[in-house]
């Protein structure tokens, strides 16, 4: 697709700020770009290039600047501020304006409950910081071919992006969501193995680390499956058959599968936390 968009992120701190990298790299999407924070400092390090920035602390009509005339508005400001964000710009929109939320929790029918605009439903998650993220999309029901399409395009500048209905959006969210929290973890269990087999924690950080990242970097080079590429490191009767046999005996998919459903569970109680505010 061709055509360039205008578009406006408001709150622009950690995720939506690497979603705006990712466009400005990008260079395609987006003819030209606003950005608001709630602090002067942050809008000034924000702007140049296509990139104009304002703040809420130097102009209170910010936001609403920012989506006069945009096509796309990204809303990127903490969940709670989601509702009063959208009452403060809501008749400034265009009515056919493409609101896309990337707010953990808050859901369509909130946000349509302000604004009848077509609204999109994001999960990033932070490995969009180096463009390498995975997105959910959820679309409200007023949301057309063409509006998905050009959502897809914004988050596939910083990765892989998934369409989903929004009832799986919060199953999503425990797996690629938290999933970097999930690597992280397994990282750090794992330099405390490489400390009990001797090594300094320096040595063990980096003898796991850099196994996490380079087994990582030839999977995404290979087209062969992670449980093949594990074949190719485990000679029968070899040492590494030993260490996955007992990995094997944790059942680690099963207790896997009860992270997940853990964190399901309490998606749904966060839900009910912020419907009986
Ligand atoms: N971080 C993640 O892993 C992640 C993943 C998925 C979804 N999310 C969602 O992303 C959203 C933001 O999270 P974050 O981690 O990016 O938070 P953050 O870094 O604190 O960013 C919040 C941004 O909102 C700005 N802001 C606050 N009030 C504003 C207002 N009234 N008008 C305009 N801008 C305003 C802040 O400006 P100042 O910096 O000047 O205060 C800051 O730029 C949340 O809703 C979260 O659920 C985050």
């Amino acid at each position: 697709m061709e055509t360039t968009v205008t578009l406006a992120f408001l709150g622009t701190g950690s995720m939506n700020g690497a979603i705006l990298q990712g466009i400005v790299r990008d260079g395609t999407v987006a003819g030209a770009v606003r950005a608001t924070t709630r602090t002067e400092a942050t809008a000034a390090a924000l702007a140049g290039g296509i990139v104009q920035a304002r703040s809420v602390e130097s102009d209170p009509q910010a936001n609403r600047w920012a989506v006069t005339g945009a096509d796309v508005v990204v809303l990127g400001v903490k969940p709670a501020g989601i509702t009063d964000l959208l009452a403060d710009i809501r008749d400034a929109l265009s009515p056919t304006t493409l609101i896309i939320s990337v707010a953990a929790g808050v859901t369509l029918d909130t946000m349509q409950s302000v604004v009848t605009n077509p609204v999109i439903r994001a999960m990033p998650n932070t490995p969009a910081l180096v463009g390498l993220g995975v997105t959910g999309l959820a679309a409200g029901a007023g949301v057309s071919a063409a509006d998905t399409a050009i959502a897809r395009r914004v988050f596939e500048t910083v990765g892989w992006v998934l369409e989903l209905p929004e009832s799986q959006i919060d199953a999503l969210s425990t797996i690629s969501g938290s999933g970097p929290a999930y690597v992280f973890h397994a990282i750090e269990q794992w330099t405390v193995a490489a400390q009990n087999m001797g090594f300094a924690r320096d040595d063990a950080r980096n003898l796991v680390e850099r196994t996490f990242i380079g087994a990582s970097a030839l999977l995404a080079e290979s087209d062969a499956e992670p449980a093949e590429l594990r074949r190719r490191v485990t000679s029968p009767k070899g040492t590494t058959e030993r260490a996955i046999a007992v990995l094997d005996q944790a059942q680690l998919d099963e207790v896997f599968t009860a992270a997940a459903r853990a964190a399901l569970a309490r998606a749904a109680e966060i839900a009910a936390e912020n419907s009986a505010r």
